[in-house]
């Protein structure tokens, strides 16, 4: 049976983007970042991505109550009914309590929170080197993952890269610091679940994906 539904948390540059995208077409299931979706919003220049623009560029979080709505009517399109991977969402206890009563009151029940740990100074790197492809999202790094032709995604042969607006050394510090700080009531909170694991995110993306497909098949 390939019918999961998890969360994947994890810092800023910690990989869970990456590890999302391979778990979608292992599993048939949806990636579901709320990163992603605010992004667009923002290139789309609708209301809300007036409204979070500024926040997301400096490093902060935007409201709960944006997040949930998001979510909430992101579970209900038709794809999320074969499983999903909630990518960076929650983040705030006040998102987890909001996703624990919507998931109740859609019927949904998680499998497996899994918690991708790497040390804070490795993420620098991770982050300033990030780019992605402008057409397909596929994630690269100028060290750690370069299209294996130059200047053509591996997934869909575009040209063209973007780099993140909240991607730089500056920002990194103070998202760390958010993390850790939500981190620290989140992690309990899933702890008294019995559904959290915690991956060693420091290792090569194959040995991340293994361990992840290690906690979600057994
Ligand atoms: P979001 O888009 O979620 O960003 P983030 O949490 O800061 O995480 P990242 O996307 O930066 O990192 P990632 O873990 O996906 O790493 P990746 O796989 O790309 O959120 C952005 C903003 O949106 C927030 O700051 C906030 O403003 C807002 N927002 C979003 N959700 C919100 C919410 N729920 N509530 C409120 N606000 C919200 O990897 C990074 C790089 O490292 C890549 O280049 C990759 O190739 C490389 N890499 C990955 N794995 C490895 C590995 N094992 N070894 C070496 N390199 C690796
Ligand atoms: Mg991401």
């Amino acid at each position: 049976m390939t019918e999961k539904r998890l969360i994947l948390m994890g810092p800023p540059g910690g990989g869970k983007g990456t590890q999302a995208k391979v778990l979608q077409e292992a599993y048939s299931i949806v990636q579901l970042s709320t990163g992603d979706m605010l992004r667009a919003a923002v290139v789309a220049g609708t209301g809300v991505g007036k409204q979070v623009k500024a926040i997301m560029d400096a490093g902060n979080l935007v409201s709960d109550e944006i997040v949930i709505g998001m979510i909430s009517e992101r579970l209900d399109v038709e794809d999320c009914v074969n499983g999903f991977i909630l990518d960076g969402f929650p983040r705030t206890l006040a998102q987890a309590e909001g996703l624990d009563s919507m998931l109740k009151e859609k019927g949904i029940v998680l499998d497996s929170v899994v918690e991708i740990r790497v040390p804070d100074q490795n993420l620098v790197d991770r982050i300033t080197g990030r780019f992605t492809c402008s057409k397909c999202g596929e994630g690269y790094h100028d060290t750690f993952k370069l299209p294996i032709i130059a200047d053509s995604c591996d997934s869909c042969g575009n040209a063209e890269f973007t780099r993140r607006a909240d991607d730089h050394a500056e920002t990194v510090k103070s998202r760390l610091e958010t993390y850790h700080k939500q981190a620290s009531q989140l992690l309990p909170f899933y702890e008294s679940t019995g559904l959290l694991t915690v991956v060693d995110g420091d290792q090569d993306m194959v040995a991340v994906t293994t361990e992840i497909k290690r906690v979600l098949d057994s």
